[in-house]
């Protein structure tokens, strides 16, 4: 049998460079860090994080000293006013690309848009750009009308071209005027886009992430319509051998928020059960 592994999978820019912050951080030795809910959806890595002495936190008026990281989602504006009134000290671990988001839904509402969001309303990033505009905004998550006489639309980083795409001919339908700014990360689509070729030759395919990662569940579902023999996993221990009767080709790849240390221990993993040889990356 053989393995193809990704090439794109695994940690994106904004994942690594909030864990690369942490660790800088964890050298300093200087006091406790705080991160307001886990700093990536990934639970491995929090564990790992938490063991250095990283701790996620739900109430941030529960931190009294030391430093706070917020999370590559964002945190509320709220939150973050919070913060700064108590003179804490923060590193701000946001991704670059999140914050554009937030930026462009500022932008808009400040020019008389009407601003939606296509996303999922319970989504910390999509609740972090809400915030930033005084939640004067509407989140949705399928085509719908919207009222209002100048529309304006971002997107979650994570949402899919597809959806968004239908969301917008939806409100072309209606007689007001429609702004659109594609704020889909690159990142995401690179993953999507590789990982559905490599669905089309592979017998099975094996996705690796969190289960709460939105980005490797919306990952994992678009492959699974094209390969049914998908199976979405955070770690090795849930590989089960009976996936790979009569398979040739298995094809391997992880969410933005799975390290690649994780990928290669699931690639071992399914090595060590049905003796696959390295295809290489896809
Ligand atoms: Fe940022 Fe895209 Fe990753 S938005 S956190 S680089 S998935």
């Amino acid at each position: 049998m053989e393995i193809i592994k990704a090439k794109h999978s695994g940690f994106c820019f904004g994942v690594k460079r909030a864990i690369d912050m942490v660790n800088k951080l964890l050298k300093e030795k200087d006091g406790p860090i705080y991160t307001i809910g886990p700093i990536i959806h990934n639970g491995e890595v929090v564990t790992l994080l938490q063991d250095k002495g990283v701790i996620p936190v739900d109430d941030i008026r529960s931190i009294k000293k030391g430093t706070v990281v917020y999370r590559t989602h964002g945190i509320l504006k709220e939150e973050e006013e919070y913060l700064k009134s108590k003179r804490l000290r923060v590193v701000d671990a946001t991704c670059p690309l999140v914050k554009k988001v937030r930026q462009e839904a500022v932008k808009l509402r400040k020019n008389g848009y009407k601003v939606v969001i296509v996303g999922d309303k319970n989504h910390q990033e999509v609740k972090s750009i809400l915030s930033y505009i005084e939640n004067d905004g509407i989140v949705i998550d399928d085509p719908q009308e919207v009222k209002g006489k100048k529309i304006g639309v971002v997107s979650q980083t994570t949402q899919s071209r597809e959806l968004l795409k239908k969301v917008v001919d939806r409100l072309l339908e209606g007689p007001q005027e429609v702004r659109i700014v594609n704020t889909i990360c690159e990142a995401v689509e690179l993953r999507l886009r590789e990982a559905l070729k490599m669905a089309e030759i592979a017998d099975a395919m094996i996705v690796v992430g969190g289960k709460e990662s939105s980005n490797t569940k919306k990952l994992y579902k678009a492959i699974k319509e094209v390969r049914a023999r998908s199976y979405h996993i955070e770690h090795e221990c849930e590989l089960n051998p009976s996936w790979f009767k009569g398979i040739h080709v298995v094809g391997l790849t992880g969410g933005t928020s799975t390290p690649d240390f994780l990928i290669d221990r699931i690639f071992y993993g399914i090595k060590s059960l049905c003796g696959g040889k390295d295809g290489g990356d896809s």
